[in-house]
Protein backbone atom coordinates (compact mmCIF):
# COMPACT_ATOMS: atom_id res chain seq x y z
CA UNK A 1 0.00 0.00 0.00
CA UNK A 2 1.46 3.82 -1.07
CA UNK A 3 0.47 6.89 0.01
CA UNK A 4 -0.77 9.04 -2.37
CA UNK A 5 -1.28 12.95 -2.57
CA UNK A 6 -3.48 14.63 -5.07
CA UNK A 7 -4.22 17.84 -5.89
CA UNK A 8 -6.59 19.57 -9.10
CA UNK A 9 -5.52 22.66 -9.73
CA UNK A 10 -7.94 25.31 -7.99
CA UNK A 11 -10.66 26.73 -9.92
CA UNK A 12 -11.00 30.36 -9.31
CA UNK A 13 -13.48 31.78 -7.53
CA UNK A 14 -14.87 34.01 -9.79
CA UNK A 15 -17.78 32.39 -11.48
CA UNK A 16 -19.34 28.60 -12.19
CA UNK A 17 -16.74 26.36 -14.58
CA UNK A 18 -17.78 25.27 -17.34
CA UNK A 19 -16.99 21.52 -18.58
CA UNK A 20 -13.45 22.44 -20.29
CA UNK A 21 -12.77 23.56 -16.79
CA UNK A 22 -14.02 20.25 -15.58
CA UNK A 23 -12.16 18.10 -17.73
CA UNK A 24 -8.92 19.73 -17.31
CA UNK A 25 -7.99 19.06 -14.07
CA UNK A 26 -11.10 18.20 -11.09
CA UNK A 27 -12.43 15.30 -13.27
CA UNK A 28 -9.51 13.06 -14.12
CA UNK A 29 -8.27 13.87 -10.58
CA UNK A 30 -11.18 12.42 -9.35
CA UNK A 31 -11.63 9.15 -11.56
CA UNK A 32 -7.74 8.48 -10.58
CA UNK A 33 -8.36 9.09 -6.52
CA UNK A 34 -10.97 6.86 -7.35
CA UNK A 35 -9.14 4.68 -8.48
CA UNK A 36 -6.22 4.40 -6.43
CA UNK A 37 -8.77 3.96 -3.39
CA UNK A 38 -10.18 1.15 -4.77
CA UNK A 39 -6.89 -0.60 -4.85
CA UNK A 40 -6.39 -0.22 -1.78
CA UNK A 41 -3.90 3.18 -1.54
CA UNK A 42 -4.08 5.59 1.14
CA UNK A 43 -4.90 8.58 -0.81
CA UNK A 44 -5.48 12.23 0.35
CA UNK A 45 -7.14 14.19 -2.52
CA UNK A 46 -7.08 18.24 -2.27
CA UNK A 47 -8.68 20.73 -4.19
CA UNK A 48 -9.97 24.39 -3.04
CA UNK A 49 -11.08 27.57 -4.83
CA UNK A 50 -8.62 30.32 -5.84
CA UNK A 51 -9.78 33.22 -4.15
CA UNK A 52 -7.82 35.94 -4.83
CA UNK A 53 -6.17 38.30 -7.31
CA UNK A 54 -7.94 41.34 -9.56
CA UNK A 55 -10.77 38.72 -10.57
CA UNK A 56 -12.72 38.38 -7.74
CA UNK A 57 -12.66 41.46 -6.69
CA UNK A 58 -13.64 42.88 -9.87
CA UNK A 59 -16.24 39.99 -10.25
CA UNK A 60 -17.37 40.88 -6.91
CA UNK A 61 -17.70 44.22 -7.98
CA UNK A 62 -19.93 43.23 -10.91
CA UNK A 63 -22.45 41.42 -8.45
CA UNK A 64 -22.67 44.37 -6.21
CA UNK A 65 -21.23 42.65 -3.16
CA UNK A 66 -18.36 42.82 -1.01
CA UNK A 67 -15.58 40.72 -1.70
CA UNK A 68 -15.68 38.46 0.86
CA UNK A 69 -18.86 37.64 0.75
CA UNK A 70 -18.77 37.33 -2.87
CA UNK A 71 -16.19 34.41 -1.78
CA UNK A 72 -18.11 32.99 0.25
CA UNK A 73 -21.19 32.41 -1.68
CA UNK A 74 -19.39 31.26 -4.81
CA UNK A 75 -17.36 28.70 -2.42
CA UNK A 76 -20.75 26.99 -1.37
CA UNK A 77 -21.74 27.28 -4.74
CA UNK A 78 -18.57 25.20 -6.45
CA UNK A 79 -18.68 23.03 -3.43
CA UNK A 80 -22.20 22.03 -4.11
CA UNK A 81 -21.42 21.20 -7.83
CA UNK A 82 -18.51 19.60 -6.98
CA UNK A 83 -20.59 16.83 -4.81
CA UNK A 84 -22.60 17.28 -7.84
CA UNK A 85 -20.22 15.92 -10.10
CA UNK A 86 -19.38 13.50 -7.06
CA UNK A 87 -15.94 14.99 -7.05
CA UNK A 88 -14.30 12.46 -3.86
CA UNK A 89 -12.31 15.82 -2.34
CA UNK A 90 -10.84 14.41 0.96
CA UNK A 91 -11.35 18.58 1.93
CA UNK A 92 -12.34 21.74 -0.25
CA UNK A 93 -10.74 24.28 1.03
CA UNK A 94 -10.02 28.16 0.55
CA UNK A 95 -7.43 29.93 -0.24
CA UNK A 96 -8.65 32.98 1.40
CA UNK A 97 -8.02 31.12 4.42
CA UNK A 98 -6.17 31.62 7.40
CA UNK A 99 -3.92 28.90 7.27
CA UNK A 100 -2.91 29.25 3.91
CA UNK A 101 -2.15 33.62 5.04
CA UNK A 102 -0.20 32.09 7.69
CA UNK A 103 1.41 29.88 5.48
CA UNK A 104 2.06 32.50 2.64
CA UNK A 105 3.40 34.05 4.73
CA UNK A 106 5.86 31.86 6.68
CA UNK A 107 6.79 30.61 3.14
CA UNK A 108 7.83 34.32 2.37
CA UNK A 109 9.77 35.20 5.25
CA UNK A 110 11.85 32.04 4.48
CA UNK A 111 12.49 32.98 1.19
CA UNK A 112 13.83 36.27 2.32
CA UNK A 113 15.86 35.21 4.93
CA UNK A 114 17.22 32.91 2.29
CA UNK A 115 18.28 36.01 0.09
CA UNK A 116 15.46 35.37 -2.56
CA UNK A 117 13.69 37.89 -2.01
CA UNK A 118 14.33 41.50 -3.51
CA UNK A 119 12.50 44.62 -3.05
CA UNK A 120 12.21 46.72 -6.57
CA UNK A 121 10.96 50.01 -7.00
CA UNK A 122 8.56 50.19 -9.85
CA UNK A 123 6.23 52.18 -11.73
CA UNK A 124 2.78 51.43 -11.16
CA UNK A 125 -0.28 53.42 -12.57
CA UNK A 126 -2.31 55.10 -9.82
CA UNK A 127 -6.16 56.15 -10.31
CA UNK A 128 -6.62 59.77 -8.68
CA UNK A 129 -10.57 59.19 -8.69
CA UNK A 130 -10.36 55.23 -7.59
CA UNK A 131 -7.65 57.02 -4.96
CA UNK A 132 -5.69 53.67 -5.52
CA UNK A 133 -3.33 51.37 -7.61
CA UNK A 134 -4.45 49.76 -10.42
CA UNK A 135 -2.75 46.50 -11.07
CA UNK A 136 -3.31 44.21 -13.61
CA UNK A 137 -7.15 44.04 -15.08
CA UNK A 138 -7.84 47.18 -13.11
CA UNK A 139 -6.44 49.12 -16.21
CA UNK A 140 -7.78 48.98 -19.23
CA UNK A 141 -6.28 51.07 -22.85
CA UNK A 142 -4.90 50.45 -26.45
CA UNK A 143 -2.86 47.49 -26.59
CA UNK A 144 0.98 48.61 -28.18
CA UNK A 145 1.34 45.74 -30.04
CA UNK A 146 -2.00 45.18 -32.20
CA UNK A 147 -4.16 48.47 -31.65
CA UNK A 148 -6.84 46.81 -29.83
CA UNK A 149 -8.91 49.34 -27.66
CA UNK A 150 -9.56 46.48 -24.95
CA UNK A 151 -5.84 45.12 -23.75
CA UNK A 152 -6.00 44.77 -20.07
CA UNK A 153 -2.89 45.80 -17.67
CA UNK A 154 -1.85 42.35 -17.57
CA UNK A 155 -2.68 41.18 -21.00
CA UNK A 156 -4.18 42.00 -24.43
CA UNK A 157 -6.79 39.17 -24.95
CA UNK A 158 -6.52 39.82 -29.13
CA UNK A 159 -3.24 39.28 -29.77
CA UNK A 160 -2.33 37.06 -26.16
CA UNK A 161 0.84 39.54 -25.50
CA UNK A 162 1.61 39.92 -21.70
CA UNK A 163 1.41 43.37 -20.60
CA UNK A 164 2.51 45.22 -17.85
CA UNK A 165 -0.27 48.14 -16.82
CA UNK A 166 2.55 51.30 -18.09
CA UNK A 167 2.72 49.27 -21.54
CA UNK A 168 -1.15 50.99 -22.47
CA UNK A 169 -1.78 53.37 -24.53
CA UNK A 170 -4.79 55.93 -23.46
CA UNK A 171 -5.15 54.12 -20.63
CA UNK A 172 -8.29 54.13 -18.56
CA UNK A 173 -9.63 52.55 -14.87
CA UNK A 174 -11.37 49.65 -15.07
CA UNK A 175 -13.59 50.64 -12.15
CA UNK A 176 -14.66 54.40 -13.23
CA UNK A 177 -13.22 54.84 -16.62
CA UNK A 178 -11.18 57.53 -15.19
CA UNK A 179 -8.41 58.42 -17.29
CA UNK A 180 -6.91 60.60 -14.64
CA UNK A 181 -4.34 58.06 -13.85
CA UNK A 182 -0.44 59.25 -13.28
CA UNK A 183 2.88 56.71 -12.38
CA UNK A 184 4.07 56.48 -9.43
CA UNK A 185 6.86 54.72 -7.90
CA UNK A 186 6.33 52.11 -5.28
CA UNK A 187 7.97 49.13 -4.20
CA UNK A 188 7.52 45.73 -4.79
CA UNK A 189 8.69 42.29 -3.28
CA UNK A 190 10.50 40.12 -6.56
CA UNK A 191 11.00 36.65 -6.17
CA UNK A 192 14.33 35.83 -7.55
CA UNK A 193 13.34 32.53 -9.29
CA UNK A 194 16.65 33.37 -11.66
CA UNK A 195 18.75 32.78 -8.97
CA UNK A 196 17.03 28.79 -8.82
CA UNK A 197 17.47 28.22 -12.60
CA UNK A 198 20.10 25.22 -11.86
CA UNK A 199 18.68 23.84 -9.32
CA UNK A 200 15.13 24.02 -11.20
CA UNK A 201 16.79 22.07 -14.28
CA UNK A 202 18.14 19.80 -12.18
CA UNK A 203 15.28 18.82 -10.55
CA UNK A 204 13.10 18.50 -14.04
CA UNK A 205 15.72 16.51 -15.45
CA UNK A 206 15.57 13.92 -12.65
CA UNK A 207 11.93 13.36 -13.02
CA UNK A 208 10.88 10.40 -15.05
CA UNK A 209 8.28 9.44 -16.82
CA UNK A 210 6.25 12.91 -16.80
CA UNK A 211 4.01 13.62 -19.91
CA UNK A 212 5.47 15.49 -22.80
CA UNK A 213 3.49 17.98 -22.80
CA UNK A 214 4.29 18.73 -18.96
CA UNK A 215 8.75 18.86 -19.84
CA UNK A 216 7.86 20.45 -23.15
CA UNK A 217 6.65 23.61 -21.76
CA UNK A 218 8.56 23.60 -18.53
CA UNK A 219 11.71 23.33 -20.53
CA UNK A 220 10.55 25.80 -22.96
CA UNK A 221 10.12 28.97 -20.27
CA UNK A 222 13.18 27.19 -18.48
CA UNK A 223 15.54 28.31 -21.12
CA UNK A 224 13.71 30.73 -22.96
CA UNK A 225 15.20 33.64 -21.45
CA UNK A 226 11.98 35.55 -20.64
CA UNK A 227 10.33 32.69 -18.45
CA UNK A 228 12.40 32.34 -15.52
CA UNK A 229 13.10 35.92 -14.99
CA UNK A 230 12.41 37.43 -11.42
CA UNK A 231 8.70 38.11 -10.65
CA UNK A 232 6.48 40.44 -8.73
CA UNK A 233 5.31 38.62 -6.00
CA UNK A 234 3.25 41.89 -4.53
CA UNK A 235 0.24 43.81 -5.28
CA UNK A 236 -1.24 47.21 -4.24
CA UNK A 237 -4.64 45.41 -3.75
CA UNK A 238 -6.73 44.98 -0.65
CA UNK A 239 -7.93 41.49 -1.36
CA UNK A 240 -5.36 38.77 -0.91
CA UNK A 241 -2.52 37.72 1.79
CA UNK A 242 -0.98 40.85 3.39
CA UNK A 243 2.11 40.96 2.96
CA UNK A 244 4.12 39.73 6.00
CA UNK A 245 7.65 38.21 6.53
CA UNK A 246 6.44 35.31 8.63
CA UNK A 247 4.44 36.89 11.53
CA UNK A 248 6.19 40.01 11.60
CA UNK A 249 5.00 43.51 9.49
CA UNK A 250 7.70 44.10 6.43
CA UNK A 251 8.72 47.73 6.22
CA UNK A 252 7.76 49.26 3.12
CA UNK A 253 4.86 46.80 2.17
CA UNK A 254 2.00 48.18 4.60
CA UNK A 255 -1.57 47.87 2.49
CA UNK A 256 -0.26 45.53 -0.17
CA UNK A 257 -0.75 42.04 -0.73
CA UNK A 258 0.94 38.85 -2.53
CA UNK A 259 0.36 38.44 -6.12
CA UNK A 260 -2.74 35.34 -6.27
CA UNK A 261 -0.25 33.21 -8.22
CA UNK A 262 1.71 33.06 -5.30
CA UNK A 263 -0.66 32.00 -2.68
CA UNK A 264 -2.70 29.67 -4.35
CA UNK A 265 -0.67 26.83 -4.97
CA UNK A 266 0.61 27.06 -1.68
CA UNK A 267 -2.84 26.47 -0.85
CA UNK A 268 -2.52 22.77 -1.68
CA UNK A 269 -0.75 22.57 1.32
CA UNK A 270 -2.83 24.97 3.24
CA UNK A 271 -6.47 22.97 2.25
CA UNK A 272 -4.82 19.83 3.60
CA UNK A 273 -3.60 21.56 7.16
CA UNK A 274 -7.37 22.75 6.80
CA UNK A 275 -8.51 19.13 6.28
CA UNK A 276 -6.79 18.76 9.79
CA UNK A 277 -8.16 20.94 11.47
CA UNK A 278 -11.94 20.33 10.25
CA UNK A 279 -11.89 16.59 11.44
CA UNK A 280 -10.25 17.41 14.86
CA UNK A 281 -6.60 15.90 13.90
CA UNK A 282 -3.34 17.39 14.88
CA UNK A 283 -0.58 19.34 12.57
CA UNK A 284 1.24 15.83 12.12
CA UNK A 285 -1.70 14.41 10.14
CA UNK A 286 -1.24 17.18 7.49
CA UNK A 287 2.30 17.34 7.85
CA UNK A 288 3.13 13.78 7.20
CA UNK A 289 2.31 14.56 3.64
CA UNK A 290 3.76 17.78 3.12
CA UNK A 291 6.60 17.64 5.14
CA UNK A 292 9.62 15.42 4.25
CA UNK A 293 10.51 15.41 7.91
CA UNK A 294 7.46 14.35 9.25
CA UNK A 295 7.21 11.34 7.46
CA UNK A 296 6.27 12.57 3.56
CA UNK A 297 9.31 10.62 2.24
CA UNK A 298 7.38 8.04 0.95
CA UNK A 299 4.45 9.74 -0.57
CA UNK A 300 3.79 9.81 -4.19
CA UNK A 301 2.45 13.25 -5.29
CA UNK A 302 0.50 13.97 -8.30
CA UNK A 303 -0.91 17.58 -9.70
CA UNK A 304 -3.87 17.82 -12.27
CA UNK A 305 -3.89 21.10 -14.52
CA UNK A 306 -4.31 22.57 -17.67
CA UNK A 307 -1.63 23.13 -19.83
CA UNK A 308 -1.58 27.06 -19.04
CA UNK A 309 -1.01 26.41 -15.45
CA UNK A 310 2.17 24.07 -16.02
CA UNK A 311 5.08 26.92 -15.99
CA UNK A 312 3.67 28.01 -12.34
CA UNK A 313 3.82 24.48 -11.34
CA UNK A 314 6.73 23.26 -12.76
CA UNK A 315 8.95 26.68 -12.21
CA UNK A 316 7.17 28.92 -9.60
CA UNK A 317 5.76 27.07 -7.12
CA UNK A 318 8.82 24.38 -6.90
CA UNK A 319 11.10 27.65 -6.69
CA UNK A 320 9.13 28.73 -3.58
CA UNK A 321 9.29 25.16 -1.97
CA UNK A 322 12.86 24.66 -2.58
CA UNK A 323 13.77 28.40 -1.57
CA UNK A 324 12.43 28.57 1.72
CA UNK A 325 15.42 25.53 2.81
CA UNK A 326 12.49 23.68 4.16
CA UNK A 327 11.52 20.14 3.51
CA UNK A 328 8.67 20.10 1.66
CA UNK A 329 7.29 18.22 -0.62
CA UNK A 330 7.60 18.04 -4.39
CA UNK A 331 5.44 16.95 -6.86
CA UNK A 332 6.24 13.61 -8.17
CA UNK A 333 4.14 13.73 -11.48
CA UNK A 334 2.31 16.12 -12.93
CA UNK A 335 -0.64 15.60 -15.49
CA UNK A 336 -1.66 18.53 -17.41
CA UNK A 337 -4.58 18.61 -20.46
CA UNK A 338 -4.56 20.41 -23.46
CA UNK A 339 -8.62 22.11 -24.64
CA UNK A 340 -11.60 21.46 -24.45
CA UNK A 341 -13.29 22.81 -27.50
CA UNK A 342 -17.16 23.21 -28.12
CA UNK A 343 -18.33 22.48 -31.00
CA UNK A 344 -15.42 23.39 -32.96
CA UNK A 345 -15.05 26.58 -30.88
CA UNK A 346 -14.11 27.89 -27.83
CA UNK A 347 -16.39 28.17 -24.54
CA UNK A 348 -16.85 31.16 -23.61
CA UNK A 349 -18.45 32.76 -20.27
CA UNK A 350 -19.21 35.87 -22.08
CA UNK A 351 -20.70 34.69 -24.71
CA UNK A 352 -22.53 32.16 -22.94
CA UNK A 353 -20.97 29.64 -25.65
CA UNK A 354 -20.84 26.26 -24.55
CA UNK A 355 -21.85 23.81 -21.00
CA UNK A 356 -21.06 25.14 -17.51
CA UNK A 357 -21.02 22.53 -14.39
CA UNK A 358 -24.74 23.41 -13.10
CA UNK A 359 -26.32 23.69 -16.37
CA UNK A 360 -24.99 20.18 -17.57
CA UNK A 361 -26.91 18.70 -14.05
CA UNK A 362 -29.81 20.15 -14.62
CA UNK A 363 -29.86 18.20 -17.85
CA UNK A 364 -28.40 14.60 -16.87
CA UNK A 365 -27.10 13.09 -13.82
CA UNK A 366 -23.43 13.49 -13.33
CA UNK A 367 -22.37 10.19 -14.52
CA UNK A 368 -23.65 11.11 -18.37
CA UNK A 369 -21.04 13.87 -18.63
CA UNK A 370 -18.19 11.91 -16.36
CA UNK A 371 -18.25 9.27 -19.48
CA UNK A 372 -18.59 11.44 -21.60
CA UNK A 373 -15.42 13.71 -20.30
CA UNK A 374 -13.29 11.03 -19.45
CA UNK A 375 -13.85 8.98 -22.29
CA UNK A 376 -13.16 12.23 -24.65
CA UNK A 377 -10.39 13.84 -22.20
CA UNK A 378 -8.04 16.05 -24.24
CA UNK A 379 -5.04 14.27 -22.95
CA UNK A 380 -2.68 13.56 -26.34
CA UNK A 381 -4.44 16.60 -28.10
CA UNK A 382 -7.73 18.94 -27.66
CA UNK A 383 -10.82 17.42 -27.93
CA UNK A 384 -14.01 18.81 -29.05
CA UNK A 385 -17.24 18.05 -27.69
CA UNK A 386 -20.15 18.27 -29.98
CA UNK A 387 -23.84 16.80 -28.91
CA UNK A 388 -23.89 14.47 -31.33
CA UNK A 389 -20.67 12.67 -29.94
CA UNK A 390 -22.08 12.96 -26.62
CA UNK A 391 -25.15 11.49 -27.19
CA UNK A 392 -23.55 8.46 -29.05
CA UNK A 393 -21.08 8.46 -25.74
CA UNK A 394 -24.65 7.88 -23.48
CA UNK A 395 -26.94 5.76 -26.19
CA UNK A 396 -23.94 3.50 -27.32
CA UNK A 397 -21.70 3.30 -24.29
CA UNK A 398 -23.75 3.54 -21.40
CA UNK A 399 -26.99 2.26 -22.37
CA UNK A 400 -26.55 -0.07 -25.19
CA UNK A 401 -23.29 -1.85 -23.74
CA UNK A 402 -23.16 -1.32 -20.02
CA UNK A 403 -27.15 -0.36 -19.40
CA UNK A 404 -28.16 -3.55 -21.70
CA UNK A 405 -26.27 -5.97 -20.10
CA UNK A 406 -27.46 -5.61 -16.47
CA UNK A 407 -30.78 -4.99 -17.72
CA UNK A 408 -31.16 -7.84 -19.90
CA UNK A 409 -29.32 -10.30 -17.34
CA UNK A 410 -31.16 -9.43 -14.31
CA UNK A 411 -34.67 -9.11 -15.97
CA UNK A 412 -34.07 -13.23 -17.33
CA UNK A 413 -32.50 -14.35 -14.36
CA UNK A 414 -36.26 -13.13 -12.47
CA UNK A 415 -38.30 -14.78 -14.94
CA UNK A 416 -36.64 -17.84 -14.63
CA UNK A 417 -35.30 -18.48 -11.54
CA UNK A 418 -36.38 -15.46 -9.67
CA UNK A 419 -34.39 -12.75 -8.06
CA UNK A 420 -31.64 -14.74 -6.79
CA UNK A 421 -28.36 -15.88 -8.31
CA UNK A 422 -29.48 -19.51 -9.97
CA UNK A 423 -28.30 -22.95 -8.93
CA UNK A 424 -27.09 -26.10 -11.21
CA UNK A 425 -24.35 -26.62 -14.04
CA UNK A 426 -21.12 -25.30 -13.79
CA UNK A 427 -18.88 -22.47 -15.96
CA UNK A 428 -17.28 -24.65 -18.76
CA UNK A 429 -15.03 -23.65 -21.89
CA UNK A 430 -17.25 -20.54 -23.15
CA UNK A 431 -16.63 -18.73 -19.12
CA UNK A 432 -13.14 -19.86 -19.10
CA UNK A 433 -12.29 -18.38 -22.44
CA UNK A 434 -13.93 -14.68 -21.72
CA UNK A 435 -12.19 -14.64 -17.97
CA UNK A 436 -9.15 -15.01 -20.17
CA UNK A 437 -9.65 -12.02 -22.18
CA UNK A 438 -11.31 -10.04 -19.74
CA UNK A 439 -7.83 -10.74 -17.80
CA UNK A 440 -5.92 -9.70 -20.41
CA UNK A 441 -7.53 -6.72 -21.08
CA UNK A 442 -7.89 -5.32 -17.26
CA UNK A 443 -4.32 -5.46 -16.75
CA UNK A 444 -3.89 -3.33 -19.30
CA UNK A 445 -7.16 -0.58 -17.92
CA UNK A 446 -4.62 -1.34 -14.67
CA UNK A 447 -1.93 0.16 -16.75
CA UNK A 448 -3.68 3.03 -18.19
CA UNK A 449 -5.04 3.81 -14.84
CA UNK A 450 -1.66 3.83 -13.25
CA UNK A 451 -0.36 5.54 -15.84
CA UNK A 452 -3.28 8.44 -15.78
CA UNK A 453 -4.08 7.78 -19.41
CA UNK A 454 -7.91 7.57 -18.72
CA UNK A 455 -8.92 8.25 -22.49
CA UNK A 456 -7.47 4.35 -23.40
CA UNK A 457 -8.53 3.52 -19.36
CA UNK A 458 -11.97 4.48 -20.79
CA UNK A 459 -11.32 2.26 -23.81
CA UNK A 460 -10.25 -0.83 -21.96
CA UNK A 461 -13.19 -0.51 -19.91
CA UNK A 462 -15.93 -0.12 -22.66
CA UNK A 463 -14.17 -3.10 -23.84
CA UNK A 464 -14.53 -5.33 -20.95
CA UNK A 465 -17.92 -4.59 -21.00
CA UNK A 466 -18.65 -5.37 -25.04
CA UNK A 467 -16.87 -8.40 -23.67
CA UNK A 468 -19.72 -9.43 -21.88
CA UNK A 469 -22.50 -9.06 -24.28
CA UNK A 470 -20.96 -11.21 -26.65
CA UNK A 471 -20.64 -13.78 -24.25
CA UNK A 472 -24.36 -13.60 -23.45
CA UNK A 473 -25.33 -12.91 -27.09
CA UNK A 474 -23.30 -16.44 -27.97
CA UNK A 475 -24.31 -18.30 -25.16
CA UNK A 476 -28.03 -17.41 -25.30
CA UNK A 477 -29.44 -18.92 -22.26
CA UNK A 478 -32.90 -17.63 -23.16
CA UNK A 479 -32.30 -20.48 -26.15
CA UNK A 480 -30.42 -23.11 -23.88
CA UNK A 481 -33.21 -22.75 -21.15
CA UNK A 482 -35.51 -24.81 -23.14
CA UNK A 483 -33.28 -27.93 -23.33
CA UNK A 484 -31.14 -27.84 -20.08
CA UNK A 485 -32.08 -24.87 -17.20
CA UNK A 486 -28.97 -26.08 -15.23
CA UNK A 487 -26.94 -24.85 -18.12
CA UNK A 488 -28.59 -21.61 -18.27
CA UNK A 489 -28.07 -21.26 -15.04
CA UNK A 490 -24.65 -21.47 -14.69
CA UNK A 491 -24.48 -18.75 -17.40
CA UNK A 492 -26.99 -16.45 -16.08
CA UNK A 493 -24.62 -17.03 -12.93
CA UNK A 494 -21.47 -16.25 -14.52
CA UNK A 495 -23.33 -12.82 -16.06
CA UNK A 496 -24.40 -11.82 -12.82
CA UNK A 497 -21.15 -11.97 -11.39
CA UNK A 498 -19.96 -10.30 -14.34
CA UNK A 499 -22.50 -7.63 -13.57
CA UNK A 500 -20.68 -7.31 -10.10
CA UNK A 501 -17.37 -7.10 -11.90
CA UNK A 502 -18.49 -4.23 -13.61
CA UNK A 503 -19.56 -2.36 -10.73
CA UNK A 504 -16.10 -2.58 -9.16
CA UNK A 505 -14.64 -1.89 -12.77
CA UNK A 506 -16.43 0.89 -13.51
CA UNK A 507 -16.88 3.17 -10.35
CA UNK A 508 -13.79 5.68 -11.42
CA UNK A 509 -15.74 6.68 -13.82
CA UNK A 510 -19.15 6.50 -13.05
CA UNK A 511 -19.75 6.14 -10.09
CA UNK A 512 -23.48 6.63 -8.80
CA UNK A 513 -24.38 3.42 -11.39
CA UNK A 514 -21.56 1.68 -10.36
CA UNK A 515 -23.17 1.88 -6.71
CA UNK A 516 -26.47 1.26 -8.09
CA UNK A 517 -25.10 -1.78 -9.93
CA UNK A 518 -23.36 -3.10 -6.77
CA UNK A 519 -26.81 -2.46 -4.84
CA UNK A 520 -28.48 -4.31 -7.16
CA UNK A 521 -26.13 -7.33 -7.02
CA UNK A 522 -25.98 -7.07 -3.31
CA UNK A 523 -22.14 -6.57 -3.00
CA UNK A 524 -21.64 -3.10 -1.96
CA UNK A 525 -18.42 -3.78 -0.56
CA UNK A 526 -17.01 -5.51 -3.36
CA UNK A 527 -13.37 -4.86 -3.63
CA UNK A 528 -10.87 -5.12 -6.55
CA UNK A 529 -10.87 -7.93 -8.19
CA UNK A 530 -7.02 -8.93 -7.58
CA UNK A 531 -8.10 -12.28 -8.50
CA UNK A 532 -10.74 -12.64 -11.27
CA UNK A 533 -11.54 -16.50 -11.43
CA UNK A 534 -12.18 -15.57 -7.66
CA UNK A 535 -13.88 -12.63 -8.49
CA UNK A 536 -16.04 -13.89 -11.60
CA UNK A 537 -17.84 -16.95 -8.24
CA UNK A 538 -18.02 -14.15 -6.29
CA UNK A 539 -21.76 -13.89 -5.61
CA UNK A 540 -22.80 -17.81 -4.98
CA UNK A 541 -25.85 -19.87 -5.76
CA UNK A 542 -29.10 -18.75 -3.53
CA UNK A 543 -27.24 -14.84 -3.24
CA UNK A 544 -30.15 -12.30 -3.94
CA UNK A 545 -30.10 -9.43 -5.49
CA UNK A 546 -32.85 -6.83 -7.04
CA UNK A 547 -33.88 -6.08 -10.67
CA UNK A 548 -32.34 -2.39 -11.48
CA UNK A 549 -34.28 0.33 -12.79
CA UNK A 550 -33.17 1.27 -16.18
CA UNK A 551 -29.39 2.73 -15.62
CA UNK A 552 -29.09 5.06 -18.51
CA UNK A 553 -31.33 6.41 -20.27
CA UNK A 554 -31.22 7.08 -24.35
CA UNK A 555 -31.19 10.56 -25.24
CA UNK A 556 -33.24 11.23 -28.19
CA UNK A 557 -32.56 12.94 -31.75
CA UNK A 558 -35.20 15.51 -30.87
CA UNK A 559 -33.65 16.23 -27.03
CA UNK A 560 -30.19 16.09 -29.18
CA UNK A 561 -31.54 19.14 -31.64
CA UNK A 562 -33.14 21.05 -28.39
CA UNK A 563 -30.06 21.13 -26.62
CA UNK A 564 -27.89 22.02 -29.48
CA UNK A 565 -29.79 25.31 -30.40
CA UNK A 566 -30.18 26.37 -26.47
CA UNK A 567 -26.39 26.24 -25.98
CA UNK A 568 -25.56 27.98 -29.29
CA UNK A 569 -24.90 30.66 -27.83
CA UNK A 570 -25.56 34.39 -29.00
O1 LIG B 1 -5.98 28.77 -13.93
C1 LIG B 1 -6.67 28.72 -12.91
O2 LIG B 1 -7.85 28.45 -12.95
C2 LIG B 1 -6.03 28.95 -11.57
N1 LIG B 1 -7.02 29.39 -10.62
C3 LIG B 1 -5.33 27.72 -11.12
C4 LIG B 1 -4.61 27.81 -9.84
S1 LIG B 1 -3.85 26.33 -9.50
C5 LIG B 1 -3.05 26.48 -8.04
F1 LIG B 1 -1.88 26.91 -8.19
F2 LIG B 1 -3.69 27.11 -7.20
ZN1 LIG C 1 -2.77 43.23 -28.69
Amino acid sequence: MARILITSALPYINGIKHLGNLVGSQLPSDAYARYMRARGHEVMFICATDEHGTPAELAAGKAGVPVAEYCADMWQVQKDLAEGFRLSFDFFGRSSSKRNRELTQHLAGKLADAGLIEEVSEKQVYSRADARYLPDRYIEGTCPNCGSENARGDQCENCTKQLNPTDLINPRSAISGSTELEVRETKHLYLRQSAMRERLDKWIDSQKGWPLLTTSIAKKWLHDGDGLRDRGITRDLDWGVPVKRGSEEWPGMEGKVFYVWFDAPIEYIAATAEWADANGQDDASWQRWWREDKGALDVHYVQFMGKDNVPFHTLSFPATLMGSGEPWKLVDFIKSYNWLTYEGGKFSTSAGRGIFMDQALDILPSDYWRWWLLSNAPESSDSNFTWESFQGGVNKDLADVLGNFVSRVTKFCRSKFGEQVPEGGEYGAAEAKVTAEIAKRLTIYQDNMQAIELRKAAADLRAIWVMGNEYLQTAAPWSIYKQSPEDAAAIVRFALNLIRLYGVLSAPFIPDAAKAILTAVNAEGAGWPDDLDLALSALPPGHAFTTPDVLFAKLSDERREELEAQFAGE
